[in-house]
Formats: structure tokens, C-alpha cells, sequence
């Protein structure tokens, strides 16, 4: 019954960071938020005169210049760099000194400051659209819905003095959700403060405090009150700065704190805030002193690279470790999807080197499987990120595209899946070596997208809608193409039940053989009880050029699960080999589809 050459697996699996499966909620890049846009009157450095979301971001090393020697040299790179600006996160409960700590370290460090309380009251304040929403969350001491909050940040991290001098951001990521929405676009601070103060000080802090409109510094009526009688004179109190406020704010904040944190356990730095003020900033002080020397010293020599510029996949190449356990924990950790994107790339690679041209991947991990409400957009495109860099990498000029809309009238529109995923790409982090516009182009699906210095293309879970049919650009394009290669990340080119719009050129049996026509060069699938999504039973993972490797699933007495190699098969295995390998049944071909893993048979 077990096929020819079970697969090498190893017993010690990865160490994953375990996640709750439901405490948390699964955090989506809700790709409204990049619609929205508005302005604000500000000229305080914290605030964003105008959200742009068209301007591709980039959070590294901005300042770096890249010196392409010969974009067919694998890996080789020159880099002459000045220091990197410093990038720091500040966080504390409400009243635990943030502001009065920015304003010391701006003065010091010259970041830009970027506070999204500041932000947010800048629109109340100007009466905008969206001042008037966050309003009412902020005077009830709740958080703003993260749409709003998260578009606001983004947008202003990707201004120009942001890149140059660094930014200090405060007051964000405040949730769990905001924190893996950075974590998605690669914005990371080199390093996370905490202020630590205890309950009863905060609240006196904040009933105290008073905020000078002009300019706006921040006074304290014991501890800081103003020099002089003017400025006592316009001095105002927060709306949100009662003691019934303050506390359902401390309650949101140590409700969400544990679970930022854990994001960012390796730069945390918690300091006393019970102490005066001076003598805080200078713990901060010698610490982002220490970060900025650092900084300084490893961006004076010259980079020669032997290998991946961008370190997005991990180093562990050739090494399978076995399949990651705690599939079914979302949002998946840092190191589960660093794993497949490993995995996936090297399977692509190898793929592509032996001269393969139409290629697919197709990987249904919880977090990229779009039955699943755990779906995530942010995930699809790191995957996209991670192949698309590493092949630029390797001096390809890459075109990723994502279908635009299609149809016409009222029947246009674009499959629910793929709205808002052409603006992510556009303004996700791809690199500090400018690969953005010169190796790695946007684009969109048919024969027009195919320029002659393209080398390859990959193309964002192409897919047909209902009454419209993607596959007669995606042909256009592969013809145009020619023999570069063309990959398809999780495509959807079954037929759907359409209106008469569909298949007006091609019949259904040449679409499907088109469909057909690509070779998976990466394939993984999780199994399940019929008609569920949980317990997970077992995996199929196929990586180019290897076999179809079914592996089960099981709990181990100490409460840990692994992975066991069950069967290998030269071709992915239908439903009846799956269910004979699970019940150590002989294989019988001509067995109908049935038993607990019959109702995979529509998905092969
Ligand atoms: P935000 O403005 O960020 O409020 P906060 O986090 O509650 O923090 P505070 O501004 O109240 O305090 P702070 O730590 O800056 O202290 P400060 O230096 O002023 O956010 C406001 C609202 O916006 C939120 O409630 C939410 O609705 C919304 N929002 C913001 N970000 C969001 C997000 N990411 N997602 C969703 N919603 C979001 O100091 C306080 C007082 O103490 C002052 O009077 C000061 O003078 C005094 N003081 C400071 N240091 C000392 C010291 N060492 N000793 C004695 N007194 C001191």
C-alpha cells in the first residue's frame, strides 16, 4: 500500500510561537481602508496633510544607494550607505508619559514624530469625515475601528521626512490586528518601548493634564504647570481625560498589551515611568544612542551578497524540517508563514531553473485558503513578495500582476478575493535596494502587460467570476509571454456557472485544458473530516520536482501533534488513494470516492 520512497522527514519539528485558535481575532488588510482619503489641517510634525495610498512604500534602508554591477550576476550587489535613521515604537498605558518622552526624544534624535491620538484629534478637530467618526470612539475612551487608525499610519510612515529621518511612533499598533498589519508590510521598529506606571499615578496624570493648543506641549497642573499666565490662559483638557474615561481606556490597554508585546518580545525595552522625567529620557536616551552607533557602524562597509538580499525567506534552504504543527492556530506566527513561503520559493526556483515556463502554485494553509474566514489578503501577498524579490534577486526583471476589473456595465467587477490587492502591492516594502519600478514592475493580466524587458511574470491567484472568464487574458498573455516564465499563485480557473458573458471565445473543454496546462510546481493541502475545518487529519505537499507526499496527523500523549509520512505518489492522489493510505487499506483504483475523506473529491 505505501507507495515507493517515503519522504525524509525529521523528528524535531520547528518551534512555533502558539497562538489561541479564537481569543484572537483574525486580523485582516481589509483593503477598504485604502480607498479612504482626507485631510487635515495640521502642520504639527505628527500630522498628515494629505493620505496617499499610491506611492509605494519603503521602510528600510532609504538612503542606501543601489549599484546595479550586472543584473545577470547572481546576488552580486554594491551598496554605498549612509546610517540608517532609527525607527522606535513607544507604548505605555494612558498617561504614562509617551508624549512628554516624544517630545525629548525628537529634540534629541530629529524623528519624525508620528502620534495617532495626535492624528485623530487633528481630525476632530479640523471636523473632517473622519474626525467626526473617530470622535465618537475617542470621547466614549475606546479605540477608533482600525481601518481608519491603520490607513492613517501607513500613509504617514510612507511620507519622504519619515523615510529620511526615522520615525518614533506612538500610540500604534494598539491591538494585536494592528500589530500583524505592520508585521504584513514589513514595518518593523529597531527597537519597542514600554513605559511602566502604576494604575494609581495614571489617573491623576491624565485628570491633570492640560495641552497647550498653540503649541502643542504638554503641562500637567501639579507637575508641570506652564512658566507663564498666557499660556496658563489657553490651556485646554482632553475630552477624553475624565477619571470614568481614563479607566475604560487602562482597561482596553492592558487587555491588548500581552498580545502586542508578544510581537515584539526580541526589542522590547520596558522602562520605570514612575520616575521624573529626565530621568526616563535618560534611560531612552542611552538606549536609542547605543541603536543609533550600531546603525551607524554596520552601514560604512560596502555590501557584497552572496545570497538573498532580503532575508524575507529564512536561511534554512534544503532543509526540510517536516510540516509545521499548529496549522490550525491563527493567525498563523511569523515562523509558520516564513516556512512556506521557504518552502514555496525553493520549489519555484527549482522549477524555473530546469526551464519550466507555465507554472502554478497552489497552497491552502488557513491563512490563504479563501474558503476559510480566517483568509488573509496581507498573507497572499508576502508569499507574492518573498518569490517575486528573490527572483529580482537574481537580476529577473518581474512583472507581478493582479487582474483588473472585468466585464463591462454593470457586470463589471473583480472577484471579492482580489479588491484592494493591486494598491497593497504598490505600497508594501519591497526592499531598500529600489527593486520596486526596475526589477520588480505592477501589473495587470492580458497581452498589453507584456513588455519586452519583462523576463518573467507572476501572476496574484488569478481567477474566474461569475459571468466572467479570466482565462482569455490570461491565454492572450501567456502567448504573448512566450517561453518566460509564467507562474499562477493559487489560481481559480474552474468554471463557474456563469451568465452569457462567459466563454464567448473558447469552449469549456479548451478552457479547461488550458487550466491544465500548468505544471504545479508547489503543491500543499490541508485534510479534514468531511465537511469540517477542524481537527486537521493530515497533509499533502508536493514540492517540484519531488512526488505527492501524504503525511497524517497525530496528537502525541504530551499533548504535542506531528506529522507522519503515510504514502508517496508520482501523481496527485485521488480521493480513494487518500482514503486507502489513511485506513492502511491496499490501493484499489476503482473504488468510488467515499469514507470520511469523500468529500475532497470536488476539490481534486
Ligand atoms: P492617545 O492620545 O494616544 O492617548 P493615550 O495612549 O491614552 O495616551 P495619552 O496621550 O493619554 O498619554 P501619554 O502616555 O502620551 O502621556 P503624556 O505624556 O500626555 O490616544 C487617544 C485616543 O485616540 C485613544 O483613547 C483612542 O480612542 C484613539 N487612538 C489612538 N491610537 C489608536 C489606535 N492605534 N487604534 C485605535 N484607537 C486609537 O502624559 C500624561 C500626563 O502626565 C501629562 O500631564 C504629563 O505632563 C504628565 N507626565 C508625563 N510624564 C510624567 C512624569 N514622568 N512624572 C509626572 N508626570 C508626568
Amino acid at each position: 500500500m505505501l507507495a515507493t520512497s517515503a519522504p525524509t522527514t525529521t523528528t524535531s519539528l520547528p518551534s512555533l510561537h502558539p497562538l489561541t485558535y479564537s481569543a484572537i481575532p483574525a486580523p485582516s488588510l481589509n483593503p477598504s481602508f485604502l480607498s479612504f482619503s482626507s485631510s487635515s489641517s495640521s502642520s504639527s510634525s505628527s500630522s498628515s496633510s494629505s493620505y496617499s495610498y499610491l506611492s509605494p512604500l519603503s521602510f528600510g534602508l532609504h538612503s542606501k544607494t543601489h549599484v546595479r554591477i550586472n543584473p545577470k550576476l547572481k546576488g552580486l550587489r554594491v551598496s554605498c550607505s549612509k546610517s540608517e535613521p532609527l525607527k522606535v515604537m513607544i507604548s505605555g498605558a494612558p498617561a504614562s508619559g509617551k508624549g512628554t518622552q516624544c517630545e525629548l526624544i525628537v529634540q534629541k534624535f530629529g524623528l519624525v514624530h508620528i502620534s495617532t491620538g495626535d492624528l485623530l484629534r487633528d481630525e476632530v478637530s479640523s471636523g473632517t469625515e473622519i474626525g467626526n467618526k473617530a470622535k465618537e470612539f475617542m470621547n466614549a475612551g475606546k479605540l477608533v475601528p482600525d481601518e481608519i487608525v491603520t490607513a492613517m499610519v501607513t500613509a504617514r510612515l510612507s511620507r519622504q521626512d519619515a523615510k529620511e529621518k526615522g520615525w518614533l511612533l506612538d500610540g500604534y499598533p494598539r491591538s494585536f490586528a494592528q500589530a500583524q498589519t505592520l508585521e504584513e508590510l514589513n514595518i518593523r521598529p529597531d527597537i519597542y518601548i514600554v513605559l511602566d506606571v502604576p494604575d494609581e499615578i495614571l489617573i491623576d496624570r491624565c485628570v491633570g493634564r492640560r495641552l497647550d493648543p498653540e503649541t502643542g506641549k504638554i503641562y500637567h497642573v501639579k507637575n508641570f504647570p506652564p512658566d507663564s499666565d498666557e499660556i496658563k490662559a489657553r490651556l485646554v483638557t482632553r475630552a477624553d481625560d475624565t477619571e470614568e474615561k481614563v479607566k475604560s481606556r487602562l482597561e482596553i490597554y492592558k487587555k491588548n498589551a500581552a498580545a502586542i508585546s508578544s510581537t515584539y518580545t526580541s526589542i522590547t525595552n520596558k522602562i520605570d515611568g514612575n520616575r521624573s522625567k529626565e530621568i526616563i529620557f535618560k534611560d531612552i536616551d542611552s538606549l536609542l544612542s547605543q541603536l543609533q552607533k550600531d546603525k551607524t557602524a554596520k552601514s560604512v562597509k560596502p555590501v557584497f551578497q552572496a545570497e538573498s538580499r532580503l532575508n524575507l525567506a529564512s536561511s534554512s534552504r534544503d532543509k526540510w524540517r517536516g510540516i509545521p504543527t499548529r496549522l490550525n492556530n491563527v493567525p498563523h506566527s511569523r515562523e509558520i508563514r516564513n516556512y512556506f513561503y521557504d518552502d514555496v520559493l525553493q520549489a519555484t526556483e527549482r522549477a524555473v531553473n530546469d526551464g519550466r515556463t507555465r507554472l502554478k502554485v497552489e497552497i491552502n494553509i488557513p491563512e490563504l485558503n479563501p474558503e476559510m474566514d480566517v483568509y488573509r489578503i496581507g498573507t497572499l501577498m508576502e508569499l507574492v513578495r518573498v518569490i517575486a524579490l528573490s527572483f529580482a534577486d537574481d537580476g529577473k526583471c518581474v512583472k507581478v500582476c493582479v487582474q483588473g476589473s472585468m466585464g463591462e456595465g454593470a457586470l463589471a467587477g473583480m472577484p471579492l478575493q482580489l479588491a484592494g490587492t493591486r494598491k497593497i502591492l504598490e505600497f508594501m516594502d519591497w526592499g531598500d535596494y529600489g527593486a520596486m519600478g526596475t526589477f520588480i514592475k505592477i501589473g495587470s493580466i492580458g497581452a498589453k502587460e507584456v513588455d519586452e524587458q519583462d523576463d518573467m511574470f507572476i501572476l496574484v491567484a488569478p481567477q474566474n467570476a461569475v459571468g466572467n472568464c479570466i482565462i482569455d487574458d490570461l491565454k492572450a498573455m501567456t502567448d504573448a509571454a512566450g517561453n518566460r516564465p509564467v507562474i499562477l499563485i493559487n489560481p481559480r480557473l474552474k468554471d463557474l456557472p456563469g451568465s452569457s458573458g462567459i466563454m464567448q471565445t473558447m469552449g469549456r473543454d479548451k478552457r479547461l485544458e488550458y487550466a491544465a496546462s500548468f505544471e504545479s510546481c508547489y503543491f500543499f493541502r490541508l485534510l479534514y473530516y468531511a465537511g469540517t475545518q477542524y481537527p486537521i487529519m493530515g497533509a499533502i505537499r508536493m514540492t517540484y520536482p519531488s512526488v505527492y507526499e501524504l503525511h497524517k496527523r497525530v496528537d502525541e500523549p504530551s499533548g504535542k501533534e506531528k506529522y507522519i509520512p503515510l504514502s508517496t505518489f508520482t501523481a496527485r492522489p485521488t480521493i480513494d488513494e487518500i482514503n486507502d493510505a489513511f485506513l492502511g487499506k491496499p490501493r484499489n483504483k476503482d473504488k468510488k470516492a467515499s469514507g470520511i475523506w469523500g468529500f475532497l473529491s470536488g476539490v481534486f
